[in-house]
């Protein structure tokens, strides 16, 4: 024991020593032994240290703890703080760090997490916008400029990707995350994860990811948040975990909890899901950090007796780490001395959190993100370029009668109306980081920086979205009544060739604590719209929104709409590509658009029913008074070229595990313009031990073609593919028939049959 101590001393005081001046990160190979080496110096009360997390107080995403900041700074010197959040900038970090390296007796560096969701200053489309791109390479390229952009500015850990299946467009969070669909956004995470970190977390550009919110947080009853899920086994492992199971086996090192329960066990307290799945079954070695605040409203839930009880469910339900709920500060100690809580369990946490500092290269150098050098050497104009080129990517063409759009060179006079048209914030959309407020190119503008000179462009806006002030913390007030503006807005249309309306929602209408029951355009919008189609029906509806709408009134009556969601730094430009022809549309939806509110939850990959609708019954598994299917389903979005997709032929009937077939088929470009179309492939398990979905995407592809060309495609299935959670309670495949779907959305698809063989 003596023997360890000393050893454990040794090793410590070499990495403190390099720390004080090196800024090369140290191997992780060794990281087991350098943390077990630490975790043997430590008092109980410091290892809870560990466990804890403090606001900064400077963006506060929830209620703060009683906490005042003299007693944080007091316990940061006394080494009882593991990590921070919302403390920004250089100068920050490197004061809040010098506290517990210049004062605590282990000097265990800080981690200093922030919410970057979709950029920190350079900001790219809304999460659920970028998915609409299907490029994954994008996706890591984004996640890498936000990574280096906060590590510039002292922020080591973002608490992103957020990854839980969505299938509610009332949810306010639906924004934040990449859809309905478990394989997609497996895709995603993988993506995110690998641009946050890159291969080696001790790369200083690169910061430490977060899996959130574990688990079901999208599948909220009503679509309110933080609200109940009610999901049985089938659903959590075919459809919920997958994606987190993808980031875990990724490398993600972190994971956050949610504030949602499961079938009566909050998400904080559920030691199936954390202990048994996460840490056991899928050997993940990071650590998970509570949503804010998660630990101690288990009160609220009911499920504990006082934030000593909350701490002592969570903490051996396997939550590592405390954001801001001073649960674990408070009572983990005397926990522990009580035996209500084992020291191994402490052990394991502290290990978990070591191990990411580790990794991290924290424990080389405590300032490694504390270097001006970083921030000073970003190009900004090069991370807009690529925000401009993933916006652009993310755009989806959902109509386009007469091939109104690209605007053609006839169009001289276009008036551009609307409450977002010439909007310089919304784009920046919710949970914006350091993204600045009113920094967007605006539609206007971007169609004015891009457009011919000899068109002429006036602009109305016809009607405000809001009233008021709005904020992060404050929703928007809509316009229900002041119509004022519409004359203005009638007259310029009525004189112009061409209308294009920016419609939608306010940046703040999506995000947390943002659900809905009403899904359309909001306030007057519709009306306005309407007002406009009377004297002018050349009219681009530009769609720019955080969730799904209903616009199940323009798509009938309006010729072009374009989704233009969220799109960030450099929406107007990238609109501007799309409207003008120089970018030809190529996204895809990742979230199907209802008919009607009262379809929600809405999502391709339903189960069949025993009754499905056919055509003598179309009220079967419907409804009376409104389709079931969507108004745009998943994976759709047109393009200015056609494509045609051939027949399909199958390399064999049959497949066997280790002997994979082929599907193949050819796909031409028969319009007049270059495009890019993402090519799907869905899969139905026809007899199972349980229900399946009616198909569900197993591969997607993106064909390039120039026109008149045409290029065959070809898939692979594989026994992996056709995996799922069986009655067995197992991963595994099932012998039988299967159908293979192909098609460039989840509708309108073509079949084959094949089947495996065990
Ligand atoms: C609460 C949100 O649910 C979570 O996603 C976020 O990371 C934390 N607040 C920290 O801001």
């Amino acid at each position: 024991m003596k023997k360890r101590y000393l050893l454990g001393v040794f090793l410590l005081s070499c990495f403190i020593a390099k720390g004080q001046d090196s800024t090369i990160k140290s191997s992780v190979k060794n990281v087991e032994a350098k943390v077990d080496s630490v975790l043997a110096l430590m008092t109980l009360e410091e290892k809870v240290g560990q466990l804890v997390q403090y606001n900064g107080s400077w963006d506060l995403t929830g209620p703060a703890s009683e906490m005042n900041n003299k007693q944080k700074e007091e316990n940061l010197k006394a080494g009882k703080v593991g990590a921070m959040l919302n403390v920004l900038s250089v100068e920050a970090t490197k004061e809040a760090q010098k506290l517990v390296m210049e004062n605590s007796r282990l000097k265990i560096p800080l981690m200093f997490g922030y919410d970057v969701i979709h950029g920190y200053t350079t900001i790219f489309p809304v999460p659920l916008a970028e998915t609409a791109s299907w490029d994954l390479e994008a996706m890591e390229k984004t996640a890498e400029i936000a990574a280096l952009e906060s590590a510039a500015n002292g922020v080591n850990w973002t608490f992103s990707p957020m990854i839980d299946v969505s299938r509610d467009a009332r949810w306010g969070r639906i924004m934040e995350g990449s859809g309905e669909d478990p394989y997609l956004t497996s895709k995603v995470a993988v993506a995110k994860v690998k641009g946050y970190q890159s291969n080696d977390l001790a790369n200083p550009r690169s910061i430490a990811a977060t899996a959130k919110h574990f688990a079901g947080y999208g599948f909220g009853e009503a679509g309110r948040d933080y609200n109940t899920v009610h999901i049985g086994e089938n659903e959590l492992h075919n459809t919920i975990l997958p994606p987190f199971k993808e980031a875990a086996k990724a490398g993600v090192a972190t994971f956050m909890n949610a504030f949602n329960d499961i079938d009566g066990t909050p998400a904080t307290a559920h030691k199936t899901l954390q202990r048994e799945i996460l840490k056991k079954e899928w050997d993940w070695d990071g650590f998970v950090v509570s949503d804010w605040g998660s630990i101690p409203e288990m009160i609220a839930h009911g499920l504990a007796r006082d934030k000593k009880h909350a701490a002592q469910i969570a903490l051996n339900a396997g939550s590592d780490m405390d954001m801001e709920g001073g649960a674990y500060e408070s009572s983990l100690v005397s926990l522990v001395e009580e035996g209500k809580v084992s020291q191994e369990y402490i052990d394991d946490a502290v290990k978990r959190v070591l191990r990411v500092k580790f990794k991290l290269g924290l424990f080389d150098d405590p300032y490694l993100y504390a270097n001006p050098e970083l921030l000073e050497n970003i190009s900004f104009e090069e991370h807009r370029n690529v925000a401009r080129d993933v916006a652009k990517k993310s755009i989806v063409l959902l109509k386009n009668e007469n091939d109104l759009l690209p605007i053609q060179d006839s169009i001289k006079k276009i008036a551009v109306i609307g409450p977002l048209a010439d909007d310089k914030d919304t784009p920046i959309g919710n949970w914006r980081a350091q993204g600045e407020a009113n920094s967007a190119v605006s539609l206007l503008e971007g169609l004015k920086n891009n457009m011919n000179k000899d068109v002429e462009i006036s602009y109305a806006k016809g009607a405000d979205l809001g009233m008021g002030e709005r904020s992060f913390l404050m929703p928007l007030k809509i316009n229900e009544t002041d119509t004022s503006g519409f004359q203005e807005a009638i007259n310029k249309a009525s004189e112009a060739d061409l209308v294009i309306i920016a419609l939608g929602e306010d940046a703040f209408q999506t995000g947390e604590g943002r659900s809905q029951v009403d899904v359309g355009l909001a306030g007057v919008q519709q009306e306005l719209l309407k007002e406009i189609r009377k004297v002018n029906k050349n009219i681009v509806l530009m769609l720019i929104n955080g969730r799904p709408l209903e616009i199940t009134y323009a798509s009938e009556n309006i010729p072009a709409i374009v989704e233009a969601w969220q799109l960030g730094s450099e929406s107007g430009n990238a609109i501007a590509d799309v409207l003008l022809g120089d970018y030809n549309p190529s996204g895809k939806l990742p979230v199907s658009f209802p008919r009607a509110v009262g379809q929600e939850p809405l999502y391709y990959n339903q189960k069949s029913t025993g009754r499905p609708s056919n055509p003598t019954h179309v009220t079967y598994s419907g409804y009376t008074d409104e389709k079931k299917d969507a108004l745009y389903p998943f994976g759709f979005g047109l393009s200015y070229t056609n494509f045609e997709y051939g027949d399909l032929t199958i390399s064999a009937e049959e497949l066997t595990p280790g002997s994979p077939i082929e599907v193949s088929f050819s796909l031409s470009n028969t319009g007049e313009k270059e495009g890019k179309e993402i090519v799907q492939l869905y899969i139905k398990d026809i007899v199972a031990s349980t229900t399946r979905p009616v198909k569900e995407l197993k591969g997607f592809e993106a064909v390039q073609l120039a026109p008149g060309e045409t290029k065959t495609v070809t898939f692979e299935i594989n026994e992996e593919m056709l995996q799922f959670y069986t009655a067995n309670e197992k991963w595994e495949s099932e012998a039988g028939e299967f159908e293979v779907m192909i098609g460039g959305n989840s509708r309108d698809l073509q079949t084959v049959k094949f089947s495996l063989k065990k």
